[in-house]
């Protein structure tokens, strides 16, 4: 099985597993910085959402609706949403998992906040592991560097890992390296700089940090796809 991503800037990856598209965090149509991606024509067989914040759910529900999509988050979001008219929803919490037909989704812990757009509480924000039938990835959503990530290297054998790496308001680089070996990876895929000022980071020196802790660092231009 190839995986392949495609970025949609700040936290959004659309990741195919075999014919089946994941798309994370929808921070599509307000980001000046992906203006050239056409909602409209992205196709989504699950929307998975690591917390209420706008910047990680602004385009959730119309992909959803405009797909038919699975919304998968934890409960107070699947409800939001539910609320909204999104008919397929699945409500999760932290430490719980289930099986799809792309593979199994367990809902981690991250270190954040998670209030929605008007305000609703947002629950408890989380990251997910995809373990498929021919690997297994990580994706942080919005957090800190925590221990808990240990936690995850004595599960799963993790592929790549979808790191936040702009610091402020989330892990910066220094952080994400480490959050990489708690994790268990030498694959880390940037998320989360560069889209607002409060998240500017210098890329070069963020590569040659990583390159010198003996990792990768995965940057895809906005609207470019990889495979892994
Ligand atoms: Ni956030
Ligand atoms: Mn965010």
């Amino acid at each position: 099985t190839m995986i392949k991503l495609t970025y949609f800037g700040h936290s959004s990856y659309l990741v195919e597993i075999n014919d089946t598209k994941i798309l994370f965090d929808p921070f599509i149509s307000p980001n000046s910085k992906a203006s050239k991606i056409d909602v409209s024509s992205i196709k989504a067989d699950y929307v998975l959402l690591s917390h209420g914040h706008e910047d990680h759910v602004a385009d959730a529900e119309s992909i959803t609706k405009a797909n038919n999509a699975m919304l998968v988050s934890n409960y107070e979001i699947a409800v939001w949403f539910a609320q909204k008219g999104v008919e397929k929803y699945h409500p999760m919490n932290i430490g719980g998992s289930k099986v799809f037909d792309f593979g199994r989704v367990k809902y981690v812990n991250a270190v954040h906040s998670s209030t929605l757009p008007d305000g609703a509480s947002g629950g408890n924000p989380g990251g997910f592991v995809i373990k498929h039938d021919s690997g297994c990835f990580y994706y942080a959503g919005d957090t800190a560097l925590t221990y808990d990530m240990k936690l995850i290297a004595e599960e799963f054998k993790i592929d790549f890992a979808i790191l936040p790496i702009g610091d402020n308001f989330t892990m910066d680089i220094q952080d994400a390296i480490k959050a990489a070996d708690f994790v268990g990876t030498k694959k880390i895929v940037g998320m989360h700089y560069n889209t607002f000022p409060y998240i500017e980071i210098d890329l070069e020196a963020a590569k040659k940090a990583v390159s010198e802790a003996g990792k990768e660092l995965i940057l895809i231009n906005i609207g470019d796809s990889i495979t892994l």
